[in-house]
């Protein structure tokens, strides 16, 4: 019998022999890395004291959960004299360095020096990325500046907690994104009936619907509505409403660019089930109680069907080359609007992730 695993599981895309296609690209790319907020983890992962290293942008970034329970992303590298923090330890509020056993603060200062040191190192601070958690997820900004939004909570307590499925492909974060725009895609590659409507733009958000018809012979075809949401091209939320069957499925996508052309694609997906019914006066607590379980019961199967279909999309990506200008035929999505969309993600000088001009990393 299918089981998700408990913890993240990896699927890599990656060539096998000279009969696979090969990537699109290797080691470098022609997008560059855009500024946006990433999930990093999800938070099951990292319990309070606990560290773990993941790849941003070319980089090593140190995760970890403080004693009082506050996620923080920092630069890899101590500023002293270069260890890896991903070999540290939390000890209360800081993190500690393994090789000298400087304790660094929120803000990347020194809190406490290794035993023996009199004094502190001049202008030795350790970049911090801005971070936040939501959505089951641990987040980090990479950008030239502040984050100019926060990741929007997605879930409600009805929800399902979101189960998160982690997958390494060959692409770009704006290539996975896209998708939603290629409506004609969701009728060729996944065999479902799909009526786009025109993709709204609010700043950083970009919202696209579509009307969905999957046909189940010999019952009548289901109907379904997608809505999405972009929120820049780190995170995206797909909200999936089947209302004949009373089923709703929130869906969270963060493609993390972990080196040029390769990302970390996180999916998690949770789900809520609605009564077939309306008593007039809102769901009861035994009902709400039912549906929970019985959503819990069937979250397994319908991330194993969202999985199936998101498989063929990583078939396409893994593989393929980005077209610049697209060829896009009358009749097709928004992907016009959508790649104009992106471009304000590009900012004019490459993103660093430790903007810092004493950083000798
Ligand atoms: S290298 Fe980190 S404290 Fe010395
Ligand atoms: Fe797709």
């Amino acid at each position: 019998m299918w089981r998700m695993k408990p913890k993240e599981h990896w699927r890599q895309f990656a060539v096998r022999g000279e009969s696979e296609p090969a990537p699109g690209y290797v080691g470098h790319s022609p997008l560059p890395y855009p500024e946006s907020w990433y999930m990093l983890m999800p938070s099951a992962e990292l319990g309070a004291g606990k560290v773990a290293t993941r790849r941003l942008m070319g980089q090593d970034v140190v995760v970890y959960r403080t004693a009082s329970g506050q996620a923080r992303a920092v630069r890899a590298h101590c500023p002293h004299l270069g260890a890896h923090l991903g070999h540290g330890a939390v000890r209360g509020e800081n993190i500690v360095c393994p090789f000298h056993q400087f304790a660094y603060d929120a803000d990347g200062k020194i809190a406490e020096v290794g035993r023996g040191y009199t004094d502190k190192p001049k202008q030795s601070t350790l970049p911090v990325l801005h971070c936040q958690e939501a959505n089951g997820g641990i987040f980090a900004w990479a950008g030239t500046g502040p984050p100019p939004w926060a990741i929007p909570e997605f879930l409600t307590p009805r929800h399902t907690p979101a189960r998160y499925v982690t997958y390494d492909v060959p692409t770009h974060p704006q290539e996975i994104l896209e998708n939603g725009a290629d409506t004609r895609h969701v009728l060729l590659l996944h065999g479902y009936g799909a009526a786009p409507r025109p993709a709204v733009l609010e700043g950083h958000i970009l919202n696209q619907d579509i009307d969905l018809i999957r046909p189940i012979r010999p019952l009548p075809p289901l109907k379904l509505r997608a809505e999405i949401q972009h929120y820049g091209l780190g995170f995206s939320t797909i909200r999936i409403n089947i209302a004949a069957v009373g089923l709703e499925q929130r869906i969270l996508v963060s493609p993390r660019p972990v080196e040029p052309w390769r990302v970390h694609m996180a999916i998690g997906a949770s789900i809520r089930i609605t009564p077939p019914y309306r008593s007039g006066r809102g769901e009861g607590d035994l009902a709400q109680g039912v549906m929970k379980a019985v959503g819990r019961a069937m979250h397994p199967f319908v991330t194993w069907l969202l999985m199936r279909e998101v498989n063929s999309d990583f078939q396409i990506w893994s593989s393929k080359k980005y077209t610049n200008p697209p060829r896009v035929a009358a009749g097709e999505g928004p992907i016009g609007p959508f790649r104009k969309w992106a471009q304000q993600f590009y900012p004019e000088r490459p993103v660093r992730l430790w903007g810092n001009v004493n950083d000798p990393f």
